[in-house]
């Protein structure tokens, strides 16, 4: 096990994706094993767009089916929810007290849903200062996530710096020693990571799935996903229709499969000789593009029937996944209590 942290979250949308299951939580099944490990249901981010609440009671529940039928172990990691832990939001609050507003003004994903929205919130705004809180809260260094969200850690990173900056006597005395020592041509001082260490991303090969359209980003807000849990004639009937390469247009034609998103999901899920094998038939028109998706379900149906049959398991047991989220809120908050009472303690609060 490594000195390193993790933590990463995901929004309570229901069921997980493929992109979510691609680009961030297959990576923390295999992590989880080699760091300590914190996984949040983000519910707290879940209600800055307009929502029914006994809609997110079901959708947090059914993310922590689907998540822990994905692989996700208790045993081998901390799995909660974000609303058992105060501390989030407490923490947020004091990061909103560093960070500008012109950051949060030029963060990608607040212009895309702001443009969706009639009136604005606040919560949109700041919701990547709670994402900061999220993951410094626990001191992570590594955040196992896609690509959508590396923007958000830049911010992350930077709301750790001013605020150690500002409190963390030892980080300033570093800084200027630092600052000191390379003006005087010696730059060869200890680097002092600060009271809040700096999170980096960790991007898996599959950190940007597309969806169904083949032109835009797999998400649910879209409608262009693949459920995990989806039975596999559903599956087949949103891939026959699905985009492959445009300029594929006769079956005669031959194709490009680089440029082709279901190409992209064989080498997700298929071996490589399959992987192989489909390029060569797709750029010699060998098979068809429903030849080539046939041979893809069965790649998809291999990794995801054990997790659709865990899934119906843990949906007739909610007790045990009831009792899985409070147990690791109770692991988490002692973790998230000792981090407030420090920084409270550095910042003259009581
Ligand atoms: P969310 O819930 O949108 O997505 C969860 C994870 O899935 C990844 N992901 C994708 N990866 C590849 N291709 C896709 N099409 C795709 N769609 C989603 C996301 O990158 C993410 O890793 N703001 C975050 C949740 C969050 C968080 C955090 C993450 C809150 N606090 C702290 C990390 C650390 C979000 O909305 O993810």
């Amino acid at each position: 096990m490594s000195q390193s942290r993790i933590f990463s979250g995901i929004q309570p949308s229901g069921e997980l994706h493929l992109g979510n299951y691609l680009g961030a939580v297959k990576n923390w099944v295999t992590l989880q094993r080699q760091h300590e490990s914190f996984f949040c249901i983000v519910d707290y981010h879940a209600i800055t767009l307009p929502y029914e609440p006994e809609d997110l009671r079901r959708r947090t529940r059914e993310m922590a089916v689907s998540l822990l039928a994905a692989g996700v172990d208790p045993s081998a990691c901390t799995l909660f929810v974000q609303s058992a832990v105060p501390e989030h939001t407490e923490l947020a609050w004091i990061f909103n007290t560093v960070t500008p507003l012109g950051e949060l003004e030029r963060q990608t994903q607040f212009k895309e849903k702001s443009a969706r929205q009639e009136s604005i919130l606040a919560g949109i705004l700041n919701y990547p200062v709670l994402q900061a809180a999220d993951i410094l809260l626990y001191k992570a260094d590594l955040v196992p996530v896609g690509e959508d969200q590396v923007q958000h850690l830049e911010l992350s990173r930077e709301i750790a710096r001013r605020w150690n900056a500002r409190f963390d006597p030892g980080y300033r005395a570093a800084v200027e020693a630092r600052s000191a020592a390379t003006q005087g041509g010696d730059a060869d001082t200890a680097e002092h990571t600060g009271f809040f260490p700096e999170p980096k991303p960790l991007l898996t090969p599959t950190r940007r799935i597309m969806g169904l359209d083949g032109r835009t980003k797999m998400s649910k807000s879209l409608g262009n996903t693949i459920g995990l849990l989806e039975e596999s004639k559903d599956i087949w009937d949103k891939l026959r229709p699905a985009m492959t390469d445009p300029a594929r247009v006769r079956r005669t034609d031959p194709g490009t499969p680089e440029v082709c998103n279901i190409y992209h999901l064989h080498k997700a899920f298929s071996p490589p000789p399959t992987v192989e094998h489909v390029a060569v038939q797709c750029s010699t028109a060998g098979w068809g593009c429903i030849d080539c998706k046939k041979v893809l379900l069965e790649s998809i149906d291999r990794e995801l029937v054990p997790i659709r049959a865990r899934a119906r398991e843990l949906r007739a047991d909610q007790t045990t996944v009831q009792r899985t989220l409070a147990d690791g809120a109770v692991r988490a908050r002692e973790v998230a209590s000792a981090t407030m009472v420090e920084t409270k303690n550095l910042m003259g609060l009581s």
